[in-house]
């Protein structure tokens, strides 16, 4: 590997750990002063902040600060993306779902508190990353555009689990074109929309928001395809979920209708696509570099 590209692949782990810590505390408070029954603030306690790569947040600060805007414009919508995505994992591992019994190398939450608590906690974390908008620091036009981006991306992951677990894709599709369409969906359509987000938490022009939005869409697209690629190449206990079961459910996936190999020529063209398109930002975009550098190479 080249310098720059290992300096690059150092930054977007400093950017991951950096904006990890900056919401951690941010989300753990909104928890705790909400005043829940005490077992519902327990398990959305530990569905949120059981670890977890924080990329979501970590795409809405760095999307802001890459057209300029600051840090603390972007943490509501960071904790928003958050919560919508740890919405989406506690479902995802339901036994009408996934049926997963560990994620973040622990129990899943269903395993953890029943079946009907799990359901329940999502549920939460949902309603409170739209309130989270509701109170976000911007002018009430942006706050409307926030709302809509992430009703959006949320609506595109529920129906991308739909592909995925129920079927419904359109017809006459190529193989690749469904798994793609499941992709983009399911896993795509929230990074996109954590992309967008930031850039109008930092008041991105339309050459800049549209720079992003090319960006979210590659990098969510790369990032379901390592997922997939590490279904098949990593244990259980380095990825922290179970491992190997894809193909066992009869699940689309790019590796099996492409091969490994052609999937990680997928995976640095994606790279690439994101990479170029955030080239007109500058060195403002260098941890969005960064982390599509990390994203593609990552191991868990
Ligand atoms: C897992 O997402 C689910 C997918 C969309 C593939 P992450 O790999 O970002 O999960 P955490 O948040 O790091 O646990
Ligand atoms: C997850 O896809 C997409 C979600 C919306 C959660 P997967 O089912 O492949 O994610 P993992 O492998 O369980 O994390
Ligand atoms: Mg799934
Ligand atoms: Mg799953
Ligand atoms: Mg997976």
């Amino acid at each position: 590997m080249e310098h720059t590209t290992t300096t690059s692949v150092q930054e977007g782990r400093d950017v991951l750990a950096a904006s990890g810590k900056q919401i951690d505390q941010w989300m753990a408070n909104s928890i705790d002063w909400s005043h829940f029954p005490p077992h519902l603030t327990e398990a959305a306690r530990y569905s949120v902040l059981g670890g977890g790569k924080r990329l979501r947040p970590a795409l809405v600060i760095q999307c802001c600060n890459a057209v300029g805007g600051d840090t603390d414009a972007a943490l509501a919508s960071a904790a928003a993306l958050e919560f919508v995505h740890c919405f989406s994992l506690v479902h995802d591992d339901l036994p009408a779902l996934d049926n997963d019994e560990l994620r973040r190398g622990q129990p899943t939450l269903h395993v953890h508190a029943g079946e009907a608590m799990a359901i329940l906690a999502g549920d939460l974390m949902l309603a409170m990353a739209f309130g989270f908008l509701a109170d976000a620091p911007c002018e009430p036009t942006v706050r409307t555009l926030l709302v809509g981006e992430l009703a959006r991306g949320t609506s595109d992951m529920v129906a991308g689990q739909v592909y995925d677990t129920l079927g419904g894709l359109p017809e006459g599709l190529t193989p690749i074109d469904q798994v793609r369409l499941v992709h983009l969906n399911k896993t795509g359509a929230l990074i996109k929309a954590a992309c967008r987000m930031g850039a109008m938490c930092g008041g991105a022009d339309a050459e800049s928001l549209d720079s992003v939005t090319r960006y979210g869409d590659a990098m969510g697209l790369m990032f379901q395809v390592v997922d997939d690629l590490l279904d098949i190449t990593q244990s259980a206990q380095h990825v922290g979920k179970a491992t190997g079961k894809d193909a066992a459910n009869g699940k689309r996936t790019y590796p099996g209708v492409l091969g490994e190999a052609a999937c990680r020529d997928e995976v640095a063209r994606l790279r690439t696509e994101a990479v170029m398109a955030v080239s007109n930002l500058g060195d403002a975009a260098d941890p969005l570099v960064g982390l599509a550098n990390l994203m593609a190479i990552r191991t868990q």
